[in-house]
């Protein structure tokens, strides 16, 4: 598909956004092995989400939209094909941490784009937990119970994170993982909720084994991670005013949310509370111009690496040589975003220049419509929409299908905001 995106005026209303795919993903996971029913409200409607229900349901599990039946630490089956996960890489990695710990082996597999990712970061710590893993293809499983380790993690990695301390709960000792930088922890968050004892110090994290888990009762809250397009166009747009309703805080996730403010982005939060373990608020971005150019790199740029092919688009209308380092993990996502977010701006008239762990952009640049390459990720289809919005003319976007993978509605909001 291709889609048109104008000129945008300015952007004005209120947006529900999809619920929060990390969190869905792991309610999902951890409720398929809890004792008893878990009730999942405001699930993420995308296809990732909709990849690890599939999964779950060939591994046994039973899902009818909102209500999941447990089947308790061990009561899992073997799949009888191998596992798709679609394009997918959390399902990919917390399913490979949780089959890792199963007495059965399990294959699991993938799009094109999530065939090409490195699983070897998560087979290295489960094969010194004494799981069977291997890859490529990833098989894990068939050797259990798991040692605990005390794993330092190489790259931050919230999946690998999260697959280790899955992998954990069904290990004979506890587990241990230290990271480099925090990176979200809505795994820890859950399994706590679910009555595991997890303990959270510093960079490190350690979790017990278990001998059940508790089923969940969650409203899932809106994803930060799709909200932040609309942080940015809001902002660039000028006139604008967009507001969207219980958006998931979690300080883990909006370190964007304040460098936005800190370049003199307006974002405001109002009705804070607790949904699900989870803070929540509802968010308004009203238009403003960013006063200097963009200087991250190293840990904060890992706190929001889904929001950088995004922050690039913004870093072309701010005064002076914006400076986004330390992002190397984005040439392994769903695309490699460093090439594809250069291209795409490129092409539309910034001044932009991809390097080896991020890009170097000098601002301000009117940006001028063109036709662009979604190259299959959903995170760069958005940002370019996001371009799309401040350039001249009609942009046409190839592939931009794609946005499926975590945010279906992403361009009937838009449709409705302008
Ligand atoms: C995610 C972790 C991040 C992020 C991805 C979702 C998660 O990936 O980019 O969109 O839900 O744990 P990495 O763990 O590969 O950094």
């Amino acid at each position: 598909m291709i889609a048109t995106v104008r000129s945008a005026r300015r952007l004005e209303g209120v947006i529900t956004l999809p619920g929060d795919k990390s969190i869905s993903h792991r309610a999902l996971i951890l409720g398929s092995i809890a004792s008893g029913r878990s009730r999942l409200r405001g699930l993420s409607p995308g296809a990732d989400v909709q990849s690890t229900v599939r999964c779950l349901q060939e591994l046994g599990a039973e899902f009818d939209g909102s209500i999941l039946d447990g089947r308790d630490l061990h009561g899992l089956h073997p799949a009888a094909e191998p596992l798709d996960c679609g394009n997918s890489g959390t399902t990919m990695r917390l399913l490979a941490g949780l089959l890792a710990a199963q007495d059965f082996g399990s294959e699991l597999t993938g799009d094109e784009s999530l065939s090409r990712r490195p699983m070897d970061r998560v087979v290295a710590p489960l094969r010194e937990m004494g799981a069977l893993a291997s890859w490529p293809p990833l098989r894990v499983g068939g050797e259990a119970p798991l040692h605990g380790v005390s794993y330092t993690m190489p790259v931050p990695s919230a999946q690998v994170k999260s697959a280790i301390l899955i992998a954990g709960l069904f290990a004979d000792s506890p587990t241990a993982v230290l990271e480099p930088v925090r990176t979200r922890d809505h795994t820890e968050v859950m399994l706590r909720a679910m009555g595991a004892t997890v303990d959270m110090d510093g960079l490190r994290v350690q979790v017990d084994p278990v001998t059940r888990l508790e089923p969940l009762d969650v409203e899932v809250p809106g994803d930060l991670s799709a909200a932040a397009f609309w942080l940015v166009a809001g902002s660039l747009v000028p006139g604008s005013r967009v507001r969207m309703p219980g958006i998931g805080i979690n300080p883990t996730r909006t370190a964007f949310v304040e460098l936005l403010r800190g370049y003199g982005f307006k974002i405001r939060e109002f009705n804070r509370r607790y949904a699900g373990g989870e803070p929540v608020a509802d968010l308004e971005v009203t238009s403003a111009a960013g006063s200097r150019p963009i200087q991250i790199g190293g840990d904060n740029a890992a706190e929001m690496i889904d929001e950088l092919p995004v922050l690039a688009v913004a870093a072309t209308q701010l005064p002076g040589r914006s400076v986004i380092a330390g992002a190397a993990e984005l040439r392994v996502k769903e695309s490699n975003r460093i090439e594809a977010m250069e291209e795409g701006l490129t092409a539309m008239g910034a001044d932009i220049t991809g390097v080896d762990d991020g890009w170097v952009i000098n601002g301000p640049r009117v940006l001028e419509a063109a036709r662009v390459s979604a190259y299959g990720d959903h995170r760069v289809a958005m940002a370019l929409a996001v371009a799309g919005l401040i350039a001249d003319g009609r942009t046409e976007i190839d592939g931009a299908e794609c946005v499926e993978i975590s945010y279906p509605d992403f361009f009937d909001h838009l449709e409705y905001l302008c």
